[in-house]
């Protein structure tokens, strides 16, 4: 089994580049099943979810190589259904589910698998696509979606999920008419799908604001594309060069997609510069606790409230933060207090007794954000530490170990 062995206590130093993002570019490799001929994407992480996804999309006999940071996929025929196994190894796959509906008037997908972070219900993806004129059944674990011709629909998500905007925007792109898309979630990851469908043929309009229109077109091409950077890696890093006192320059940066986590920052009182592409984090004399919550975007993401709540652990003070959008990610919280680490939770709330020392311990990472705050802790804590789950890191971010020893960290893998 993989761990990460790591001798905390230094400050990272230097300059790193962020690479593709994750919830952006699996959400593309899904868009591709609409059109036809060769696309070509770059700056695709080499993570596992990405090799997943390649899977989901060979299963349906679609063509994919993933080489270095470059993906290529080749559309001809699209058909079967994705494997049980992948689906239920990364949520993200009933992703296809609404391109496959939209190109076969058929999508079957098993029901995604219980998750580390709480409950993930499906409500809203299935509500959409029945209002775009989809029959929806569930038999034996799976989702069956079936429609004679999908329908423009005017349509109002009862809250702003990510997943279902996706859905909800890739099946209409080939309904017959005009959908509108109404509380729609608002990431930065959106805005590229649009783009993405757009260069692909598709008349897509309003993406980053509540209200989506989708113009349904008969034929999608195929195209080439660079995804946006991962602001959630971007935020990841940051916070661990905050965590050590230290002084880093992230490149590959829009800044305004981090901009949630840079105000908390510099609440905080950590020094921020921000140029074009660029976001550079200087050493605080001292950090002040906060009070946060997790919010849909433009909100503080809930995909860096564990690296955040670990750096609370370094301000002097009680931080509390809330989770509002899941009903289960605090559960490495449990693995910090082998540090020494002082968190209690109430209900949906973390309240963080910061200003303690952190010694090294050995931790185990159940989740991938959570992962990665144990590896931060790790960085801050006096001594040794390890942490084991390496495969819950792996799915979501390139190399970390690489990329922080490039910063000066005392990290290796074994
Ligand atoms: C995306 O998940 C991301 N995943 C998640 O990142 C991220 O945490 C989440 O958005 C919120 O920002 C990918 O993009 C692959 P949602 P998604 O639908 O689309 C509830 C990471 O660490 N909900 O906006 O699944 C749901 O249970 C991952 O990279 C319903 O109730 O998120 C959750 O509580 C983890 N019914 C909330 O909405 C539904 O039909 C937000 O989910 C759909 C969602």
């Amino acid at each position: 089994m993989a761990k990460l062995l790591i001798e905390g206590g230094h400050p990272l130093k230097g300059t790193i580049r962020i690479g593709g993002a994750k919830n952006s570019v699996l959400k593309l490799m899904a868009a591709a099943i609409l059109g036809h001929g060769s696309f070509h994407i770059s700056d695709v992480p080499a993570i596992d979810d990405v090799r997943t996804m390649v899977g989901v999309l060979r299963s349906l006999g679609v063509g994919a190589v993933l080489q270095g940071n470059e993906l290529s996929i080749f559309v001809n025929g699209v058909q079967g259904r994705p494997p049980e196994r992948l689906v239920q190894s990364m949520r993200a796959s009933i992703q296809v589910m609404g391109p496959l509906l939209a190109r076969l008037g058929r999508a079957e997908i098993a029901l995604p698998g219980g998750c580390a972070i709480g409950s993930r219900p499906l409500d809203i993806h299935l509500d959409s696509l029945s209002k775009l004129g989809a029959h929806i059944e569930e038999r034996d674990g799976r989702i069956i979606a079936t429609a004679d011709g999908l329908h423009g629909a005017d349509i109002t998500l009862r809250y702003p999920s990510v997943g279902a905007t996706e859905n909800t925007m890739m099946a209409a792109v080939r309904a017959k008419g005009t959908t509108i898309i109404r509380n729609a979630a608002r990431e930065p990851e959106i805005v590229d799908i649009q783009e993405f469908l757009n260069k692909m043929g598709a008349d897509v309009s309003g993406a980053g604001t509540p209200v989506i229109t989708v113009k349904g077109v008969p034929d999608l091409g195929s195209t080439n594309y660079r995804v946006i950077p991962d602001r959630i890696a971007a935020g990841t890093y940051a916070i661990a060069a905050a965590a050590t006192g230290g002084e880093v320059q992230l490149l590959n940066v829009i800044p305004h997609h981090v901009e949630p986590l840079l105000r908390i920052l510099t609440a905080m009182g950590v020094p921020i510069e921000v140029d074009e592409r660029i976001v550079r984090v200087y050493p605080a004399d001292r950090l002040h606790p906060i009070q946060v919550q997790t919010a849909p975007y433009p909100g503080f993401a809930t995909d860096l409230q564990p690296q955040l709540t670990v750096l609370a652990l370094k301000a002097q003070g009680t931080s509390i933060i809330r989770e509002a959008i899941y009903d289960n990610r605090f559960g490495y919280t449990y693995e910090l207090a082998k540090l020494g680490a002082s968190i209690s939770l109430e209900g949906n709330r973390a309240v963080v007794n910061g200003g303690r020392p952190l010694w090294g311990a050995s931790m185990n990472a159940g989740d991938l954000r959570g992962g990665a705050a144990l590896i931060i802790a790790g960085l801050m804590a006096e001594g040794h530490s390890e942490v084991v789950g390496l495969h819950h890191v792996d799915r979501g971010y390139e190399d970390i170990c690489g990329q922080l020893q490039a910063l000066g960290a005392r990290v290796i893998r074994v």
